[in-house]
C-alpha cells in the first residue's frame, strides 16, 4: 500500500511516498480503507519534533523515538471504509463508513490503517463526505471537552482566543450551541467566515489588543500558547472560567493557585476522546448545529505543501490530505 512516511525529523520535505507492507487486522480490530486524514498542527510538530510548550520536550522525545521517529507514519484524525474485522469485533462489518482517531498508534497517512474497534471510532454522519469527516475529530473531541468543563450556561459571554484554527471553530459553534454570547479573537482574514459561522463579535489580534477593550467574560477559551495569564484573568467576571488549551508550566502552576484563592477558576487539560463525544457531534453535524470547514484539500504526494500551509500560512480551518488515487 502506498503511505506517507518520514524517517527522521525536519522541515516538510522528509514526508515522502512510499510502499509498505499493508496491515492486517488482529483479533479485536478492524482494517480501514482510509479516505481522508487531517494534516494539524500536532502532526507538523511531531514531524519537526518543535513544540511551543518546551516543558514537553524530554517526555515526548522519549515517547516519539530519541534519534528517529519511532512510528514512521503519522496520522490521527481520519474517514474512511471498513475493510475487514478481526474475529471479536462486534461493533462493525466490512462496508462501514467510518470516521475518528487512530490515537497515539497514528497511521492514518496511509491507504490502510489496522485500529483497535475501542477506539474513538462510530460510523460517519450521513451528511457528510470524507474531507469534511475527517476534519471534525481533531477540533470537534477538544472543543467538545473544554466547552462541557466550562459548563457553559445560555446568555453566558465567552471569550475564544484563536477561534480560526481547528480546535476554535468548532468551539464557536458549540458554544453558541450551548446558548452563549461569543467573542472570537483571530486574524483579520478570518473575520467573515467567524461572523457567518455565528460569532457576535470579532477582534482582529494584529490591531487590537482583547485584554484593553474594557469588556467583561464568564469563560475565556484560550488556544494562543503565548497569551497573558493575567490579562485572561483579570478579564473574566465573578465566577469566571479560564481554560488554557496549551498551557505552560508557570500557566500550570498559577491556574491552581487561582482556583484556590479567588473567586474564579482556571484549567488547563489534555483533551480526553470518547465514544460518546464523537456520537454528540456526529448528532449535533446531522442536526445541522455544527459543520466542518475544510481550508484545502492536497494528495498524498503533496504532503509536504499540506504541511507547509498548516505550519506557515494563514489558513481557515481543517488542511486534509485526500488517501488514496
Ligand atoms: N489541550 C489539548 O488537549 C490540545 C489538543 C490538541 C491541540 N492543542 C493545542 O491547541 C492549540 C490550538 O490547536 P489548533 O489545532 O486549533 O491550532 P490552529 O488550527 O493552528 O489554530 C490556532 C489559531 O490561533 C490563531 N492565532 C495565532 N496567533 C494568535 C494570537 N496572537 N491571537 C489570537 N489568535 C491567534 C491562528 O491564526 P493565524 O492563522 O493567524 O496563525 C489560528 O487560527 C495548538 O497550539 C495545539 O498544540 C491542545
Amino acid at each position: 500500500m502506498r503511505a506517507i512516511s518520514y524517517m527522521r525529523y525536519g522541515g516538510p520535505d522528509v514526508l515522502h511516498v512510499e510502499e509498505v507492507p499493508r496491515p492486517t487486522a488482529k483479533e479485536d480490530e478492524v482494517l480501514v480503507r482510509v479516505k481522508a486524514v487531517e494534516a494539524t498542527k500536532g502532526d507538523c510538530e511531531m514531524r519537526s519534533f518543535s513544540y511551543a510548550v518546551k516543558w514537553f520536550w524530554l517526555p515526548l522525545r522519549i515517547a516519539l523515538g530519541v534519534r528517529r521517529p519511532r512510528r514512521q507514519i503519522l496520522g490521527m484524525y481520519f474517514s474512511g471504509e471498513i475493510v475487514s474485522t478481526g474475529a471479536a469485533v462486534t461493533r462493525f462489518s466490512p462496508g462501514d463508513a467510518v470516521f475518528g482517531t487512530a490515537g497515539f498508534r497514528m497511521g492514518a497517512y496511509a491507504e490502510y490503517l489496522a485500529v483497535p474497534q475501542r477506539n474513538t471510532i462510530i460510523t460517519r454522519p450521513r451528511n457528510m463526505e470524507h474531507a469534511d469527516a475527517a476534519a471534525v475529530p481533531l477540533g470537534g473531541l477538544n472543543a467538545l471537552h473544554f466547552m462541557r468543563r466550562a459548563a457553559i450556561r445560555p446568555g453566558e459571554r465567552v471569550l475564544i482566543n484563536g477561534a480560526g484554527g481547528s480546535i476554535g471553530l468548532h468551539a464557536l459553534q458549540i458554544a453558541k450551541a450551548m446558548g452563549a454570547d461569543v467573542t472570537v479573537v483571530d486574524h483579520t482574514i478570518k473575520e467573515a467566515a467567524l461572523l457567518r459561522l455565528g460569532a457576535d463579535r470579532f477582534i482582529d489580534y494584529t490591531r487590537s489588543d482583547f485584554a484593553a477593550e474594557g469588556q467583561r467574560y464568564d469563560v475565556v477559551f484560550d488556544m494562543v500558547p503565548r497569551s497573558s495569564y493575567s490579562d485572561c484573568i483579570r478579564i473574566l467576571n465573578p465566577g469566571g472560567r479560564y481554560l488554557c488549551g496549551n498551557p505552560r508550566l508557570s500557566v500550570m502552576i498559577r491556574s491552581l493557585f487561582t482556583s484556590w484563592l479567588t473567586d474564579k477558576s482556571a484549567s488547563f487539560a489534555f483533551a480526553t476522546e470518547s465514544m460518546e463525544e464523537l456520537e454528540t457531534l456526529k448528532q449535533m453535524i446531522e442536526d445541522g448545529e455544527i459543520r466542518s470547514i475544510v481550508d484545502k484539500i492536497y494528495p498524498m504526494d503533496e504532503a509536504a505543501a499540506a504541511h507547509r500551509r498548516v505550519e506557515t500560512e494563514q489558513r481557515l480551518g481543517a488542511v486534509v490530505i485526500s488517501i488514496g488515487d
